[in-house]
Order: structure tokens, then C-alpha cells, then sequence
């Protein structure tokens, strides 16, 4: 038997978002915006993992040396027997460490909208951790979703959600996510989380506005795409990335700035840009050192644990 017969995969045919119903809504309002998620085809998924080792973006390095850090304390914490449910399902560095750490681990549940992204993820844990059960859900994170029962009982399960996506959702749509991870978690479970602290905004600011350029290239690659699969025209070099602190609101924000009045057609709208407009394409909330524990309406805090300069936070919080 191949390791991938090994693995059974839950498909639950998630509906794919109708990217033109979708680009079309977001520009349609007053301030133009487009779904982050619309980042991450092969092109922008490939520039987001180079984004991760470049020297401004902290983030991902940070978070990585708080789990390395504290990876006993963070064990102790969520016990043996854990079945662990990464939305996402990211399974490099920092998924990995937790797994090497855990005691006794009963499953991994990576789960994602992707089947072949799903696929080579769960094929990977299972060739470098074979005794441990693989239980890959296709699924739209952010359903309902019915978490698989593993083999053996687990103590309780545990969802991980690192890298600060938490922050790409407005606290609103947080909360309810939130509470979404408390029912996949469900009674007794626990949810281990990264999120990005507030700090000067110079320092953000060039977190999203890298020197090297990949920020801007990744921004851009939204439209290079939608050129690709929608057949729209979008001229990449007749807009600009920026990277804008919103002190208000307490997030970095990514624009698109039109560079002149243009036109670009969608379908069959015209959808017009006067010069220095822009396209909003992503938020990232950035948290104060109560984390995500004031949106967690469902969970109780337990730990915070953070680096020596409060870049980066991790709290492992379990449901009420
Ligand atoms: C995926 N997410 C947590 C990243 C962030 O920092 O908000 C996405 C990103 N956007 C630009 N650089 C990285």
C-alpha cells in the first residue's frame, strides 16, 4: 500500500466563490476592495513563502522562535493525546515543531479548500510521521465542518492557527470565526494562535513594503490573476503597491493606486479608477497584548507567550 492509500481524505466539496461575482462586488464600493484571498494562486502562494524569510518581515521568524522557545511550556499546555486540526493546513516549520513536541499525538487534521494543496500536505506529514494518523478535510474553513473521529480517543483536540491570518479578518468577522474554532475545537478542546502586536508603524509599514520588492510583486500578482483567469486587462504597471498604517483601526492596510483615470472592464461593466484611487486588498489587524482574548468570546485565556521585544504573541486559550 502507497502512503497516500494510507491516508483517508474527507471531501466536503466545498462550492468555490464565483471570482467574478466576487471582483465585481468589491469594486463596486465606495472604497474599491478585493478579497485577500484572492492572493494565494500558485504564483501568489509562491511569493508569500519568499515574503516569509525576507529580513522586514518578522512575523514569520519570530513566531517560529516563540514556539521554539517555549515548546515545553506550550506542550505542558495542551497535554498528551492531542487530535490537532490546522485550518490552512500549512504543515512546514512551525506544525512540524508542534508535532515533534506533542505527547502521544493521536491525528493531524489539516484542513483545506484546495484537495491537491490538502493532498501533498497530508502525504508529507504522513511519510515523515507514519505512525501518526493523517485525517485530511476539504473544506472551506471557515463552514461548519464535522471533524473525523480519530482511531484512538484523544484527550482533546486542539486547533492551530498560527501566522497572524487571524488578523487579516475584521474583528467583527473574528469573532464569529472565533467561535467557529470553538466548535471545531468543541468542549474541553483548546485553540493555540499567533497574532502580530502593534509596534511603530515604521516598522510595519516596511514589513508590507519590503525592499527587495516581493510585497509589491505579490500585491500586484491579485490583478496579474484575475487578468489570467477572469480575462480581464488590468495593465500591472498601471498601478502602485502601498502599504498604509490605519492608526484607527489598528491594521496595516495593502493598496492598489491607480496611477492615472483608467478604465477597466469587467464582464460587462466598465469599472472606473481615477488617478491615485485605489484597491484595498488586505487588512492585518495588529493586537494589543491582550491578543485575540477580547474577540475569543468562547474560550478562556490560559497562556500568552510572547518574544523578548513584544513583536509577536501566541495564546493558547481552551473553550469555556
Ligand atoms: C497571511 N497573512 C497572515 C499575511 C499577513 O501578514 O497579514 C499576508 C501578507 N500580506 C503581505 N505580506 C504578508
Amino acid at each position: 500500500m502507497s502512503s497516500a492509500d494510507s491516508i483517508e481524505l474527507v471531501d466536503m466539496h466545498p462550492p468555490h466563490a464565483d471570482l467574478a461575482e466576487e471582483t465585481l462586488r468589491g469594486l463596486s464600493g465606495e472604497q474599491k476592495t478585493l478579497p485577500c484571498k484572492l492572493f494565494y494562486d500558485k504564483r501568489g502562494s509562491e511569493l508569500f513563502e519568499a515574503i516569509c524569510e525576507l529580513p522586514e518581515y518578522y512575523l514569520t521568524r519570530t513566531e517560529i522562535s516563540i514556539l521554539r522557545r517555549f515548546m515545553d511550556e506550550i506542550t505542558r499546555a495542551l497535554g498528551p493525546r492531542v487530535q490537532l486540526i490546522e485550518p490552512g493546513s500549512g504543515a512546514g516549520t512551525k506544525t512540524r515543531l508542534l508535532l515533534d513536541a506533542l505527547e502521544d499525538p493521536v491525528s493531524y487534521v489539516p484542513l483545506d479548500i484546495s484537495k491537491e494543496h490538502l493532498r501533498a500536505v497530508a502525504e508529507s506529514i504522513h511519510r515523515d510521521y507514519p505512525d501518526l494518523q493523517v485525517q485530511p478535510v476539504c473544506a472551506d474553513f471557515v463552514q461548519p465542518i464535522h471533524v473525523p473521529d480519530p482511531a484512538r480517543p484523544p484527550d482533546r483536540r486542539v486547533v492551530f492557527f498560527p501566522g497572524s491570518t487571524i488578523g487579516n479578518f475584521h474583528p467583527e468577522e473574528a469573532r464569529a470565526f472565533l467561535d467557529h474554532l470553538a466548535d471545531l475545537a468543541g468542549p474541553g478542546g483548546g485553540l493555540l494562535i499567533g497574532f502580530d502586536r502593534r509596534k511603530s508603524p515604521e516598522i510595519l509599514v516596511a514589513a508590507y513594503d519590503d525592499s527587495a520588492g516581493l510585497t509589491a510583486e505579490f500585491n500586484l500578482n491579485l490583478l496579474r490573476r484575475l487578468n489570467l483567469d477572469l480575462g480581464t486587462v488590468f495593465p500591472l504597471e498601471g498601478f502602485a503597491h502601498e502599504a498604509r498604517w490605519n492608526e484607527q483601526h489598528g491594521r496595516i492596510e495593502m493598496h492598489l493606486v491607480s496611477k492615472a483615470d483608467q478604465t477597466v472592464r469587467l464582464g460587462e461593466t466598465d469599472v472606473q479608477f481615477h488617478a491615485g484611487e485605489s484597491i484595498r486588498t488586505e487588512c492585518c489587524h495588529k493586537y494589543g497584548p491582550e491578543g485575540v482574548a477580547d474577540l475569543a468570546d468562547r474560550f478562556e485565556l490560559i497562556h500568552t507567550w510572547t518574544d523578548d521585544e513584544d513583536r509577536f504573541g501566541i495564546q493558547y486559550l481552551t473553550v469555556r
